[in-house]
């Protein structure tokens, strides 16, 4: 995105500007305004900060009470943090103007958030700590790198997404309203006709299977339905009530020391929790560190916080002591007393794999040249089959497969990862039916959505979404379907769209990874000679 956002200009006051609160990255120390004025006006400045223990006043370059100057230039404002404590501050830059000498004032307020951090004591001694380098760089990803002094195209970037989550979200109540239209219209076809008519996108359930078989070159070991996984494992949903002390008792093997980590940036946040970068220090040599996920729950001390953690832990145990390539399991917790407990997993430098294919979306959108390949994607769902056929060897259910729980790096290694914070990070991939559990429903087979069945074919179920989601560079599946109907739905032999550019092979593999019958679904491991097959023949295309 390239243009100029300005807050005033010709004694105009851009209140929609001035209304964010802009976060402030960990590594970035000082903010640069621009201004200059056509007549006289004389300014003040003042700065208002929450919590004087974990940032000291901000410092301008300027004086705190003058003339705007009649030139372009460009003053300063240095934020330090004393490196005390961890807190999230929220900083207001005040500055009053006023024209000709008149009485009238006009207050400016500027609003940035910055998370400043507790400093180690090794730290603090160490004087280019604050510089360290943690450059970012993803082919498919082009946005200037926030750096100082702020490009105006970097406030440009959030407003412009600011504007299109609201156009999003009119679309989609527009659609909403649509489509219950048309669900009426469905409903009323479906009384008058036989069931069974290959109405959208139904696929009688018996043809996918026979796809698989006879469409899919079998030169390698002959794969008979009843190798598979032991008679579908069916497990029942019960999320058992932990207490926390329960939960810390479950990872006190793996718990080390608070001191230990020291966390950067925020990766992600949601309403509870949020994901950091962060640095665990070695054990046995200090003067080594290595990079880690951070996974914590905010700070409050109430009894919603609670339940979140203990969860937290839980959850984040779902992969715990597995070892494969294509999977993240957790590799420590600090659970000191008196501290927030936090879930540290191994770092893989581009972070979570449905937001890296958003930006991968966006990126080719502005430029179609940086489009990410299909083989690429294919290479992906490859990795991902992989590791989930470790999974359903070793007899582990994920029951949250999907983009949000994998993550990737720079060479497009894929890993699968527990399912921890996601329901407060991607809300809108979960849904109460009517009780208090959030599932995620549109990646759930149907048997799970009406009788908490979960089992390795569902698994299979919620791959072939994930390969959607792939294909779809990170879009929302059945994202026209209400929440209540998907059973329903399902039900009926609907299932999501091909996607534009989807090689019709591709989309016969996701389809039969959603027949109702969860017998005919195929295993994993027919799912990685499959995919592997399509991938080497679009390698011989290319
Ligand atoms: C700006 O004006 C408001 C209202 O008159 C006053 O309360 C505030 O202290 C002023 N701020 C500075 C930085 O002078
Ligand atoms: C303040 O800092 C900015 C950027 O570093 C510089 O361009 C400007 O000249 C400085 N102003 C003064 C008054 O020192
Ligand atoms: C100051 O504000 C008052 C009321 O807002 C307005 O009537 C008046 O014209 C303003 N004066 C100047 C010099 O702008």
């Amino acid at each position: 995105v390239d243009g100029e956002l300005y807050y005033v200009r010709n004694d105009i006051v851009n209140h929609y500007a001035l209304s964010f609160n802009l976060l402030v990255p960990s590594e970035i120390n000082s903010l640069y305004f621009t201004w200059h004025a056509k007549s006289k006006v004389e300014y003040k400045l003042g700065f208002q900060i929450d919590n004087p223990v974990a940032m000291d006043p901000p410092q301008a370059n300027i004086s705190l009470q003058g003339e705007v100057p009649r030139s372009r230039s460009v003053f300063q404002v240095d934020l330090f943090c004393t490196g005390k404590i961890d807190f999230e501050i929220t900083l207001t830059m005040q500055l009053n103007l006023t024209l000709n000498s008149s009485k009238n004032i006009t207050v400016l307020n500027f609003k940035r958030r910055k998370m400043c951090f507790k400093r180690l004591e090794q730290e603090a001694k160490q004087p280019g700590y604050q510089g360290k380098n943690n450059t970012f760089s993803s082919p498919c990803l082009h946005l200037d790198p926030i750096n100082a002094p702020p490009t105006t195209s970097t406030r440009v970037f959030y407003i412009s997404v600011g504007v299109c989550c609201a156009v999003i979200f009119l679309v989609a109540i527009i659609l909403a309203v649509l489509h219950l239209h048309s669900m009426k219209r469905v409903e009323l076809d479906d009384s008058m006709s036989d069931s069974g008519s290959s109405q959208g996108l139904s696929q009688p359930s018996t043809q996918t299977t026979q796809y698989l078989r006879a469409d899919t070159p079998n030169n390698a070991t002959p794969v008979t339905s009843s190798s598979g996984y032991p008679s579908l494992r069916i497990e029942k949903n019960d999320l058992k009530s932990v207490t926390l002390l329960e939960a810390k008792a479950k990872v006190k093997d793996i718990a080390i020391s608070r001191e230990r980590v020291t966390l950067k940036d925020v990766l992600q946040e949601g309403t509870f929790g949020r994901i950091f970068h962060g640095f665990l220090v070695d054990e046995k040599d200090p003067s080594k560190e290595k990079q880690v996920f951070v996974k914590a729950v905010k700070d409050t001390l109430d009894h919603a916080s609670e339940v979140q953690v203990t969860m937290m832990l839980t959850e984040s145990c779902k992969l715990r002591g597995l070892h494969h390539r294509n999977l993240l399991p957790i590799s420590h917790v600090c659970i000191e007393d008196g501290e927030k407990p936090m879930v540290l997993l191994p770092y893989l430098n581009w972070g979570n794999l449905k937001l890296f294919l958003r930006q991968c979306k966006l990126a080719e959108a502005n430029n179609p040249q940086q489009a990410i390949s299909q083989q690429d994607l294919v290479h992906m769902a490859i990795q991902i089959a992989c590791g989930m056929s470790y999974l359903a060897r070793r007899e582990v259910i994920h029951k949250d497969l999907a983009a949000r729980n994998c993550v990737i790096d720079d060479t497009l290694q894929v890993k699968i990862t527990d399912n921890a914070l996601s329901r407060d990070l991607f809300p809108m991939d979960y849904h109460c039916l009517g009780d208090n559990e959030n599932r995620p429903v549109r990646w759930m087979a149907l048997e799970s959505l009406v009788n908490n069945d979960f089992s390795s074919p569902s698994d299979v179920w919620a791959f072939g979404v994930t390969l959607w989601e792939l294909m779809t560079l990170g879009q929302t599946p059945y994202v026209d379907i209400d929440p209540f109907e998907m059973a329903a739905y399902l039900k009926d032999g609907y299932r999501i769209a091909q996607p534009i550019n989807c090689p019709d092979e591709l989309f016969a593999v996701m389809a039969c990874c959603w027949a109702l019958d969860p017998e005919e679904r195929p295993k994993f491991q027919q799912l990685v000679q499959c995919l592997t097959e399509f991938h080497a023949a679009l390698g011989a295309y290319v």
